[in-house]
């Protein structure tokens, strides 16, 4: 979803912000732009499409020490030169890039602004313009920019340029992710500390409703009030060889490949000194004195949370509702006497999710997040966090990410089951090692995938996951693996359901991938093979050792029955990966999508 970055300091700015611009691409965006403090004024330069478009069009004779950089992605207005940022007010005095939603701003627009012409259709320009307004009437740039500020509802992060002064980088941020970074003779800004790592590891966070004045030298603070706040920084701590390809031609194959390091690396986060797997005790207090769990997530996370769903009840025996994220929030559903909230979010930054968040905080009851970021903003908004120790995921399409949760939701359960004296026979870190093992397996043999991507999923339109118990929840899945990157219309469904609608869709060739790993259900979900086979589907059954058929395509390694879908995953995550290579889709970057939905 949309990036800031933002430079100021005694060296040229244009390429330090195209890098930065270049490390948030994963995100998702539909266009990018950039713009300078030169000695004649700030230059915009913007672009629909790719970063590399952006760079076609900078001026490479520009030199500037001060800039701002923006990526993208459309809400409103369509992807276009006009509505991509930086916007600039009327006399071009101020220059802006703003992250998320405001969503009074028609109303201000008409409030306040209705002499004014514009150059675009989105949301942004109104900030800008206003700041400016609030200057031709008198008021100093600070004082016209926090002005502004009280105006806003909704969510934002920016940041800001002013022709008169090229010293000073104004920020802002409420609900919407940003930081700032600071250097020996120059600070940054940053709506994610990726992009700037390049120059630094130290940041500052920020919180909502702050504003910081960014020169080369300090950074200082302040509410909205004036009143000056401290706030030490921190080392951000990633590799940047974590960000990098390396020999792979896509993240996302890196990152399925990835797999078997991240399980060993959660069994080893969760053990104690003496092997045993751990949880804080807080957290596991909690969880024994709810009566319900609420696990809330959206995309891939909701996926995994159906399964953490099956974990917790199986293992640790109390009921769990899995809920939508964007559902939730505005369509609450009759809540239990002490429900605790789980939210599953691989970036923390999911604005549905974080929406959930603050309604249930308002409730006053108690939240964990499980998510890859540490002091992302579930992390710090929840009472408890677990992390997912699975690096940074760059690929938009989750895989390691669902794959580590279900490490950790195993975990929880594990623990928590354990710690309510439940009689749990598994030994659980023995069987993540298997797991981990299985997945090396399935990693280093990719030949049959790929062929079956080949076979099935080439030139087809649409294709149908099938699967019962938690391979149904994994076949959801793997159907929105393969629509995120292939654009093939997928769908996932209970084995047993297909018969009751969807089936008229299958015609002579249709794709049906089925997953066939629980023995109790093994001979009913071939049934269901056989129903859509006799109407002609194209049907791939992947099985599992002991559970295998002669015509199977794959079998998957023996892993405990309960945790299979942290296994059977990954033959669906590299067909989806093969299917839009075959079909020359861009595979770490599919298009509509951004990897950290900032906005609700
Ligand atoms: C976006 C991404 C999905 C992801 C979902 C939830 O839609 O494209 O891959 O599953 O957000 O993200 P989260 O960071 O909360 O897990």
């Amino acid at each position: 979803m949309c990036g800031i970055v933002g430079f100021i300091g005694n060296v040229d700015a244009k390429e330090i912000l195209l890098k930065g611009l270049e490390k948030l691409e994963y995100r998702g965006y539909d266009s990018a732009g950039i713009a300078v403090q030169t000695g004649e004024g700030v230059k915009v330069f913007k672009e629909k499409g790719r970063i590399a478009d952006l760079r076609a069009i900078v001026d490479a004779g520009v030199v500037a020490n001060t800039g701002i950089g923006h990526t993208r992605w459309a809400t409103h207005g369509e992807p276009s030169r006009e509505n991509a940022h930086p916007h600039q007010s009327t006399t071009e005095r101020f220059t802006l890039v703003h992250n998320g939603v405001i969503e009074n701003y028609l109303q201000l627009k008409r409030e306040y602004l209705v002499d004014v012409s514009f150059n675009s259709e989105t949301d942004t320009e109104i900030i800008v313009q206003l700041i400016e307004k609030w200057v031709n009437d008198g008021l100093s740039v600070e004082d016209a920019f926090r002005k502004t500020l009280t105006l806003l509802h909704g969510s934002y992060a920016l940041a800001l340029l002013d022709r008169e002064n090229d010293e000073t980088i104004f920020v802002a941020k409420n609900k919407s992710p940003l930081l700032v970074g600071l250097g020996d003779t120059f600070n940054v800004v940053a709506s994610d500390a990726l992009a700037m790592l390049q120059v630094t590891d130290q940041f500052v966070e920020l919180m909502d409703k702050e504003v910081v004045i960014v020169t080369k030298d300090s950074i200082q603070i302040q509410k909205l009030d004036g009143e000056v706040v401290e706030r030490a920084p921190f080392t951000a701590e990633l590799d940047a060889s974590d960000i990098e390809k390396g020999t792979y031609p896509h993240y996302m194959l890196k990152e399925i490949d990835e797999q078997p390091v991240v399980m060993r690396k959660i069994i080893q986060a969760y053990q104690d000194d003496a092997g045993e797997l751990t949880i804080d005790p807080e957290i596991v207090a909690t969880l024994n004195m709810s009566d319900r769990i609420y696990i809330i997530a959206a995309g891939t996370s909701y996926h995994a949370g159906l399964v953490g769903k099956e974990f917790i009840e199986k293992m640790a025996k109390v009921p769990v509702e899995v809920h939508v994220a964007s559902e939730f929030a505005y369509n609450t559903p009759l809540l239990s006497e002490n429900p605790l909230f789980i939210f599953i979010s691989q970036s923390g930054e999911t604005a549905d999710s974080r929406a959930c968040l603050v309604h249930v905080k308002e409730l006053g009851h108690p939240a964990l997040t499980i998510t890859n970021v540490p002091g992302s903003t579930l992390s710090r908004e929840a009472d408890f966090t677990l992390l997912l120790h699975a690096g940074p995921e760059i690929a938009v399409a989750s895989t390691k990410a669902y794959t580590a949760q279900l490490g950790v939701l195993s975990i929880l359960a594990f623990v928590t089951g354990k710690a309510r004296g439940l009689d749990i026979e598994i030994d659980l870190v023995q069987e993540l090692g298997i797991i981990a093992n299985a997945m090396e397996v399935l990693c280093d043999d990719k030949e049959e995938v790929e062929y079956i991507a080949r076979e099935y999923l080439s030139v087809t339109r649409n294709a149908f996951f099938i699967g019962r118990g938690l391979d149904y929840y994994v076949g959801l899945e793997g159907a929105l693996k393969l629509k995120e990157i292939s654009y093939i219309q997928a769908e996932g469904f209970a084995g047993g359901e297909l018969k009751h609608g969807t089936i008229a869709l299958i015609e002579n060739g249709t794709p049906v991938i089925a997953l066939a790993t629980q023995p109790k259900v093994n001979l009913n979900l071939r049934g269901n093979v056989k129903e859509v086979v006799a109407r002609g589907a194209h049907a791939c059954i992947i099985s599992m050792k002991g559970l295998e058929d002669e015509d199977d395509r794959v079998v998957l390694p023996e892993v405990n029955e309960v945790l299979t879908p942290l296994i059977s995953v990954v033959p669906l995550q590299l067909l989806a990966y093969y299917a839009a290579l075959h079909r020359g889709c861009d595979v770490d970057k599919p298009r509509n999508l951004a990897k950290s939905v900032t906005v609700e």
